[in-house]
């Protein structure tokens, strides 16, 4: 007979018909009650084993996070806490799991300790909820993005070439570290390196994107970057994964346009098909909010929160209304900021976005029009020849969610501003030739996607959105 998945038989009306389920123990109480987990649904199957007739060696083997296959039949419940449940015609341990040894027994584990022990976490409560919400997550954008006719293109994860010039980025090599070959001037000779040339692990795959967008009109790219960058943070990973959609035609106001509405048609998705793991997740987050003094807790739980965002449209300011706000705080007089704002031109620390979204306005903000001087090359000038075309999208809890920007789509501005900025144009020549053939105005942003998840989620630590974290000093599993 075929296994039927524990998220199915719980929705089955319960006739006497036999089923085969396979899972994972959760518990096994009175040597009676197994509570199965297969990973479909947070909920547990209730199985009803005949200890009378089973070999005491044998009960003795189901065990917390053992592996059985369980055949019986399907029965209304009696007990209380679910509708049906499988009474046990026969069972076979697939895996034996030694309760010794195996970390996972049944009590509260806190999330450090379980980030140690990610090759199991999975098998959780939390993060089964949370890796199924990031699964419909991802799906939703491929959706989102494939409904309105957008390519999904895959740019590429070694390059030769720094996206956003911010020199973050991680070296590819095959060179002999110990030993590498030199040129006279002792600089490391790359032209013998794997590629003939330095390369690095992609920090965006945007300026590749821009080429498929001068074809296709709109795409996205949805894939890992990385950023050798030392923020030891709740929000930051060395990798993590970007969707950019970039869009010719589009000038800035388009753009937000599209970047809410991709935000709010995700939003909705995971509501609608993850009730039950959000209603847990949403659990586990006013427990931890327990621990915290009253002042810091939030005032509305996740489910609200997620509705609250789907409710209100983003408040949209420029970079210079939001410092004239935030010069004039209370928050900023009363020095509770740790960087205080002085002057125009300041790079928005995540205390000053929260700030703005969580203090001032109360709702999602997209912050536009920032001094060219704390933005990438790439971002279309404004006429007052100090600010650019740029967008965060700052939320709740997370700070910038999104980064993007109507483009520069003018050769000349473009090759005098990377002058200014010392990008080698000679090494972006292909990036040129689109601003040379058929330039038109055009913009795109990146989504992080675990900030995402992270929000929908209600998880505080970004390492616990992403299966296996990479951070500075941490490279397991
Ligand atoms: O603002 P960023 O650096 O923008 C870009 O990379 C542009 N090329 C995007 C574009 O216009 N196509 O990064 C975009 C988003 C940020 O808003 C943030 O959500 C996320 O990527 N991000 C990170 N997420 C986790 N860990 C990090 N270290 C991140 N750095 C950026
Ligand atoms: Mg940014």
């Amino acid at each position: 007979m075929k296994r039927i998945r524990i998220k199915e038989v719980l929705k089955t009306t319960p006739n006497n018909q036999t089923v085969v389920v396979k899972g994972w123990v959760r518990t096994f109480r009175n040597s009676q009650f197994i509570a199965l987990n297969d990973g479909s649904t947070a909920s547990n199957l209730q199985v009803v084993v005949d200890f009378e007739n089973t070999p005491e060696a044998l009960l003795k083997r189901i065990t917390t996070g053992a592996a059985l296959s369980i055949t019986g039949v399907l029965i209304a419940s009696l007990g209380k806490g679910q509708a049906v449940e499988v009474k046990a015609t026969s069972f076979e341990i697939l895996g034996d799991s030694d309760a010794e040894r195996y970390v996972l027994q049944p009590k509260k584990h806190s999330l450090e300790f379980l980030r140690e022990v990610a090759h199991l976490r999975f098998r959780t409560n939390t993060f089964g909820a949370v890796f199924r919400v990031r699964n419909s997550l991802a799906f939703a954008i491929h959706q989102f993005f494939n409904e309105r006719g957008f390519v999904y293109i895959h740019t590429p994860i070694v390059t030769s070439s720094d996206a956003e010039g911010a020199g973050e980025m991680f070296r590819v090599t095959t060179l002999d570290v110990n030993n590498p070959p030199r040129q006279e001037d002792g600089r490391i000779d790359f032209s013998q390196d794997f590629f003939g040339k330095s390369t690095n692990l992609t920090v965006s795959g945007q300026l590749e994107g821009e080429l498929a967008a001068m074809a296709f009109g709109d795409i996205y790219t949805f894939g890992p970057t990385f950023r050798a960058e030392n923020s030891n943070t709740t929000r930051h990973l060395a990798e993590f994964w970007m969707i950019e959609p970039e869009m010719a035609f589009y000038d800035l106001n388009d753009n937000m346009d599209l970047a809410e509405e991709l935000l709010k048609y995700v939003i909705q998705y995971a509501l609608t098909h993850h009730a039950e793991d959000l209603e847990l997740l949403s659990q586990r987050l006013l427990e931890e909010e327990k621990q915290k003094p009253q002042a810091e807790r939030s005032e509305l739980s996740l489910l609200e929160k997620l509705q609250f965002c789907l409710a209100n449209n983003f408040e949209r300011v420029t970079y210079t209304e939001a410092i004239s706000i935030l010069r004039e705080s209370n928050h900023n007089k009363k020095k509770k900021f740790n960087y205080l704002i002085n002057e125009w031109g300041a790079d928005l620390q995540s205390e000053h976005e929260r700030y703005l979204v969580e203090k001032h306005f109360k709702k999602p903000v997209i912050l536009t029009d920032y001094p060219k001087a704390i933005k990438a090359f790439y971002m279309r000038q404004n006429d007052d020849g100090k600010t650019v075309r740029a967008m965060d999208i700052l939320f709740p809890g997370i700070g910038e969610i999104v980064g993007g920007s109507q483009r520069e789509e003018r050769l000349e501005n473009l090759v005098t501003r990377m002058n200014e900025m010392n990008i080698p144009t000679h090494e972006l020549e292909w990036y040129l030739d689109t601003r040379r053939f058929g330039a038109c105005p055009h913009a795109g942003f990146g989504l992080g996607f675990e900030r995402l998840v992270l929000f929908v989620t209600g998880m505080t630590n970004i390492r616990d959105v992403i299966p296996f974290p990479r951070t500075p000093k941490n490279c397991e599993f």
